[in-house]
């Protein structure tokens, strides 16, 4: 995670940034340390990379890289106001005893637009991260990349669509997908949790699971609903103050998958 110490909306790359509304960094730090906090009492370990004041969208860490069996796939930012996150990631990475790490050649917006499930990993394309960026992460994690076209510039980022619960298990918003591509995710998770308008509207499926508890924006009533029914747990946080970014619960964390020991 990163702190949102130099957080501000002052340029916009996404619809929900607008840089006349005014933003509260300070209100930004607090939310934004709760939900560390939660991921503490939920057992989880997080690590911090330090906030660089250039970067306010520095914040989303989830878009700084992607591990997959402790291999690091870089990221290169499609926008020019963010190409320095991936090379302050990657050099985290670097520093903390991560030894495969690549330096991607194309543009992709880390775990923004590459989802991990049991089997494959799901890679969203149409706004940020590229085609050529998912043949890429194939050939360096060596596992399947299944790609997914986005059609909503509001949901521009797979993260923003679609988030994985356990194993093969996801819920998605079929609105943000091309018919092909909810063809292709019936397909592959037939019954998964569908998504309403509304609650995709409010950053509901940008959740992050540990399998058992599902962190989300908690105005994401009815999504909260759908999953307790499947015997999940969700766990509402307040992060409006960075939805002003175009971001939430999973655009804020970075997950850690180690080697398999
Ligand atoms: N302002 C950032 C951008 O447009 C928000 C990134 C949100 N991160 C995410 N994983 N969806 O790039």
């Amino acid at each position: 995670m990163c702190r949102p110490t130099h957080f501000r909306v002052d340029y916009s790359i996404n619809p929900w940034m607008d840089p006349t509304k005014p933003v509260d960094t300070a209100l930004a730090v607090a939310q934004w340390e709760q939900l560390r906090a939660l991921y503490l009492e939920l057992g989880h370990t997080v690590e911090l990379i330090e906030p660089l004041a250039d970067y306010p969208d520095m914040v989303y860490a989830a878009n700084g890289a992607t591990v997959v069996d402790g291999k690091v796939l870089g990221a290169r930012f499609r926008n020019p106001e963010r190409a320095g996150e991936g090379p302050a990631y990657l050099e985290w990475f670097r520093a903390h005893g991560y030894q495969e790490l690549h330096d991607p050649v194309h543009v992709n917006e880390g775990e923004g637009d590459f989802l991990v499930t049991g089997s494959r990993v799901l890679a969203g394309k149409g706004f940020r991260s590229t085609p050529e960026s998912h043949a890429e992460a194939q050939e360096f994690w060596g596992r399947p990349v299944v790609s997914l076209d986005l059609v909503d510039e509001r949901y521009y980022h797979l993260d923003t669509a679609l988030a994985v619960l356990d194993g093969d298990e996801v819920m998605y918003n079929p609105a943000a997908f091309t018919p092909a591509s909810r063809a292709l995710l019936e397909e592959l998770y037939p019954g998964a949790i569908h998504a309403e308008p509304s609650q995709a509207a409010v950053f509901g499926l940008n959740a992050v699971s540990d399998g058992k508890h599902v962190v989300l924006p908690e105005a994401a009533t009815g999504l909260a609903a759908q999953l307790r029914e499947r015997g999940y747990e969700p766990i509402g946080v307040d992060l409006t103050e960075l939805l002003k970014g175009g971001g939430s619960v999973k655009c804020c964390t970075l997950e850690l998958r180690p080697a398999a020991a």
